[in-house]
């Protein structure tokens, strides 16, 4: 294994080892590489002022540069990949467009959020140039999300964001020369060991090393996106101890479609996912629109929102519904990758993070099956954008002849796992759609639930919510059946 972690730092090579490997990057670029402009406010992944853009190297190629928050992003998760800092986006003929665009309208008064601005702005330009469109507020509001400007106000930002012509501005990749870069990538060891002697951190790049590495170290814990395990650490939540980082291991990453099946790589991140998914279940990938910011969704992945195993995973109540099944890897005593599969209602027991999950396995993907269902997926949550849910809604359904059939329901943000509820199914599908139906299921629903009350929500402002929900799935049904919906209003 290389000792090394190597990438590419505004096109300078930049190699390290050590403690210092294990740092966020944010800390790395502001205290060891004197490049203050990324900032540091609130260290969660919420406000963006740390945003830099970074391009991976994968199976021989760079991908295409993805605005990423490098205050949960830990150095090594960046090993072969070329990183650009607000610093690096200014050429020596001048400011990047997006940094003139600031500047003409106005969008900085104290600074300390422009950089982060700046660089998500500039990760849009080559999403346009990629997609052939053309820049509007929508799409401007859509890829700062996860930036926060606490004096200026948005308008100016917004402005700035508009001017922006992509057909007029170089695309990222040609800022810097990547064949060297490439070059060196591919002639590197693609694993590495860093950290120190107490909390090493293996990156391998099979998933048969990852293995091995998990009987070897059966505490060291798994790190994919990073997006909750960053939170937690910055917060001092995580025992700092060996960790396993799965982001070399290129088979995790892939995605694949078949007469029945989606497979998505357990490493596959959600802004993948949303694109991936958007023709076979539009309404999983409309979901993920308002999940998180754009920044954390280039980072985060499908399978680390599973395996988080939160009661407010917004992913888990569509994986429940669509009936998935979870391909998990371990090391066979013959030294073989051995997979076992497992459905979803099996593999979420019920109790609070209880899965049915071993110390030494690995997720691998996730087997959606292809259907002819609806689904509907409501998220409520206290602002539209970047926030947790209060609680969250999933059904999969069809309608025959005025009936439902194939109901599953899932409800997230009421229990201590995202759980199902197999009486409201029964019971949908026990008579004829209408108004009246629904209303029974809502009510029997409501009873039935007894959730928590934290700072999202009381326990009785959420079994509102949970009726409402079960009446609003019931508008969408009656609409879709051809039903007048005025009777069953939320
Ligand atoms: C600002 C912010 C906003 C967020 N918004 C949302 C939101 O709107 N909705 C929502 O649901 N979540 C949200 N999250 C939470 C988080 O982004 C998601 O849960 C994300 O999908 C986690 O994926 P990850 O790859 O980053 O996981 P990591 O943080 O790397 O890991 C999470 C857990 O999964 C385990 N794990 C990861 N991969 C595997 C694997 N292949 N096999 C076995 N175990 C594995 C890890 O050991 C760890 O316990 C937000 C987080 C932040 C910081
Ligand atoms: S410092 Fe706020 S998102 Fe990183
Ligand atoms: S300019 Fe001050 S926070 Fe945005």
């Amino acid at each position: 294994m290389r000792n090394e972690v190597v990438f590419y730092l505004n096109g300078m090579r930049t190699g390290v080892s050590g403690a210092e490997s294990a740092w966020m990057l944010s800390d790395y670029l502001r205290y060891e590489r004197g490049l203050p402009g990324t900032k540091v406010v609130c260290a969660e992944g919420d406000c963006g002022a740390c945003t830099v853009l970074v391009a991976r190297f994968r199976q021989g190629r760079f991908l295409e540069y993805r605005s990423i928050n490098a205050c949960i992003a830990p150095v090594y998760s960046l090993d072969r990949s070329h990183v650009i800092t607000v610093e690096g986006l200014k050429r020596p003929e001048g400011l990047h467009p997006v940094q003139e665009a600031m500047v003409r309208a106005q969008g900085s008064q104290c600074g300390y959020c422009t950089p982060g601005f700046v660089c998500s702005m500039a990760g849009m330009v080559d999403s346009a140039k990629r997609k052939g469109c053309s820049i509007d507020a929508k799409m401007v509001r859509n890829h700062t999300t996860g930036n926060l400007c606490r004096c200026t106000g948005y308008e100016p930002i917004l402005d700035a964001g508009c001017s922006l012509d992509p057909g007029k501005i170089p695309n990222l990749a040609s800022l810097y020369s990547q064949a060297p870069m490439e070059a060196e990538f591919g002639a590197l060891i693609p694993s590495v060991c860093v950290g120190t002697q107490d909390a090493p951190v293996f990156v391998p790049a099979t998933l048969a090393e990852a293995l091995r590495l998990r009987v070897d170290h059966p505490g060291a814990k798994l790190v994919s996106g990073m997006t909750d395990l960053g939170v937690l650490t910055n917060k001092g939540k995580l025992v700092p101890g060996p960790r396993i980082a799965l982001h070399a291991i290129d088979e995790l990453h892939s995605w694949s479609e078949d007469d029945g099946y989606f497979r998505i790589g357990a490493r596959v991140c959600l802004s993948e996912v949303e694109d991936a998914l958007a023709g076979s279940f539009p309404e999983f990938s409309n979901m993920l629109k308002i999940f998180a910011s754009p920044q954390i969704k280039h980072s985060a992945t499908l399978g680390g929102n599973l395996m988080n195993a939160s009661p407010i995973g917004d992913s888990t109540p569509f994986l429940r519904v669509a009936e998935v099944s979870l391909m998990l890897a371990r090391m066979g005593s013959s030294g073989q990758v051995e997979i076992r599969e497992v459905g979803i209602d099996a593999f979420i027991k019920g109790g609070y993070k209880e899965l049915d999950f071993a110390g030494d396995e690995i997720l691998t993907s996730i087997r959606i099956p292809k259907s002819d269902h609806h689904y509907a997926l409501f998220k409520t949550s206290t602002r539209k954008d970047l926030d947790i849910s209060t609680v969250a809604f999933a059904a999969r359904y069809r309608i025959r002849n005025g009936r439902l059939e194939g109901v599953r329901l899932a409800l997230g943000g009421v229990a201590a796992s995202v759980i199902r509820m197999p009486d409201e199914e029964q019971m949908l599908e026990s008579g004829q759609i209408g108004s009246g139906l629904f209303m029974r299921a809502a009510d029997s629903a409501q009873a039935r639930v007894n959730p928590l009350s934290d700072v999202r929500g009381s326990s009785t402002f959420r079994k509102v919510l949970v009726r409402n929900l079960f009446l609003k799935f019931g508008d969408r049904v009656m609409s879709e059946a051809g039903l007048p919906v005025s009777e069953v209003s939320v």
